[in-house]
């Protein structure tokens, strides 16, 4: 096929900045675009914590002049540098006022009050660089609610821009939850006309709503799972946007995510105790060890040990494990968990560990190689969330031989096959219902096959560790999207 030029944009990407799973999507998919031989560039903000030393970015000559309604025009720098070991550009947005500060979101659990502004002037500001750079990308791949009103510019301010006479624009849905809604005077700001404000655009209850703008306006959309796909067109999961995006079916996709593998093998993970793989597990025992010394449990070899790792938000499903916990106490098993957010959450099972500090233990806060360290050491890995677009971890647990035990939902669901004891065939344990019974149900039976059907957990270990969930794959997804996408315009 012919080679693209992608210009993706998102509002973190690996390993500049995080706070959750689009960061490693941001971060890879590009290089599998690249190997498939596409021209593809990415861009984002330039916070306060990118190191600008560290990834030696290099700053652009000329500043990019962003137009910003009746805040005028603002004048951003703008610094190159490229995603390690791959030769991608990544073009870094610098305007302090707006990214030089510590939180990307939110500082302290809240969030900015300007971030209408800040990511409208985002938005702005790839359009404006990719004409700066005489860029004509064929695709603008934009992600979630912070760039998603760019193809909104792209149908209004940009429509007669002979810069991108041939662009097309996919909006990738990793989580339909923040649609970046705001006061509707944002409308001025985004200057696109107030003739857009209106309930088939951008307006929703008399504010703005800008990932319901970019679902309107974007040549196609991807939600990243194929049950996600399926989950947002209905009430419980659409967050109100289920009737829009019925409508929009037409141009809905379901592209899994990939994993890094570069990044989470047991065989090569440099932040791991000791290094294991299929057929010489001997590492994960030691893994299984240190982290029991690391977190002050008992060093015992045979108690199944639960990792959890997340955001501790609703979505999570904190909720529902909240509810359990104190019964999973009863049991023999070990549980620990890293996370950050809610601050009842953090305040609740920090709790729990000073009152099972032989069972429990929790670290709270955001540590990538604590991250590593459990999934390596843990038997099994706890995602009983309550919605989940695609879900990393698990993927992750099962390159390791952690076995998930994940309530059945989006891509947890479509990553997950049921253990089945009659065949010693599946990769995990499901549940269905959103209840602590079912949770600690489910957790019973995985703690059973643990302790009691040996060769059962270890086939469900074979099985998990031999699944491949690879970008390379991914990648061709999206690729015959842009493909789609590109045919479609060149209809009209
Ligand atoms: P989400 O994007 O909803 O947070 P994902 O499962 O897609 O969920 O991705 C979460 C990513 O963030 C994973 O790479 C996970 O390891 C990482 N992560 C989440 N919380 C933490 C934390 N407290 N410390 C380290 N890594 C974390
Ligand atoms: C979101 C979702 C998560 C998904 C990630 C990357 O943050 O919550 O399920 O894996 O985006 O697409």
């Amino acid at each position: 096929m012919k080679k693209l030029t992608i210009l993706l944009a998102a509002s973190e990407v690996v390993p500049f900045a995080k706070s959750g799973g689009l960061a490693d999507v941001a971060g890879a998919l590009p290089k599998s675009l690249r190997a498939l031989g596409h021209d593809v560039r990415v861009v984002m903000p330039r916070y306060y914590i990118v190191d600008k030393e560290k990834y030696g970015l290099k700053l652009m000559e000329g500043s990019l002049g962003v137009p910003m309604g009746p805040l005028g025009e603002l004048w951003a720098a703008v610094y190159e540098g490229v995603l390690p070991s791959s030769d991608v550009p990544v073009y870094f947005i610098e305007y302090d006022a707006f990214f030089g500060r510590k939180g990307l979101y939110d500082e302290e659990g809240k969030g900015f009050s300007d971030n209408d502004n800040r990511f409208i002037f985002f938005s702005k500001a790839v359009m404006q660089l990719a004409k700066k750079l005489h860029l004509h990308p064929d695709i603008i791949h934009t992600n979630d609610w912070h760039t998603a009103a760019i193809p909104v510019l792209l149908n209004t301010t940009y429509a007669y821009d002979e810069n991108f006479k041939n662009t097309g624009t996919l909006l990738t849905i990793h989580n339909l939850e923040h649609q970046g809604k705001f006061y509707k005077g944002a409308m001025d700001i985004l200057g696109v006309g107030w003739g857009h404000f209106n309930a088939g655009e951008l307006e929703e209850y008399d504010g703005i709503n800008l990932l319901k703008g970019g679902i309107v306006h974007a040549d196609a959309i991807n939600a990243v799972s194929k049950k996600y796909a399926q989950e947002i067109r209905t009430s419980e999961f659409g967050w109100g946007l289920e009737s829009l995006i019925n409508e929009k079916a037409y141009k809905l996709h379901g592209v899994l995510n990939g994993v890094d593998y570069d990044e989470w093998s047991p065989a090569v993970d440099k932040l791991i105790t000791q290094n294991f793989d299929i057929d010489a597990m001997g590492g994960k025992l030691a893994c299984k060890e240190a982290l029991q010394r690391r977190f002050n449990l008992p060093l015992r070899k045979n108690v199944p040990l639960i990792g959890l790792v997340g955001r501790l938000a609703e979505q999570k499903g904190i909720g529902l494990l909240a509810a359990a916990i104190w019964r999973l106490m009863e049991l023999d098993i070990q549980i620990v968990l890293l996370g950050a957010g809610e601050k009842w959450a953090e305040r609740f099972f920090s709790n729990v560990a000073v009152h099972y500090p032989e069972k429990f233990a929790c670290y709270i806060g955001y540590q990538n190689d604590v991250a590593h360290e459990i999934e390596a050491a843990s038997d099994m890995f706890l995602m009983p969330s309550l919605f989940e677009p695609c879900g990393l971890n698990q993927i992750y647990s099962l390159r390791y031989g952690t076995i998930p035990i994940v309530r059945a939902t989006g891509g947890l669901d479509d990553t997950i096959e049921n253990y089945d004891a009659a065949h010693k065939s599946g990769t995990g344990f499901k549940f269905y219902d959103a209840t602590p019974e079912a949770l600690i149900g489910t957790v019973k039976w995985a703690v059973d096959v643990y302790n009691h059907d040996k060769e059962g957990f270890g086939a469900l270990q074979k099985n998990a560790m031999q699944k491949r969930f690879d970008w390379s794959e991914a990648a061709k997804g999206y690729e015959a999207i842009y493909e789609q996408i590109i045919a479609g315009r060149s209809d009209t």
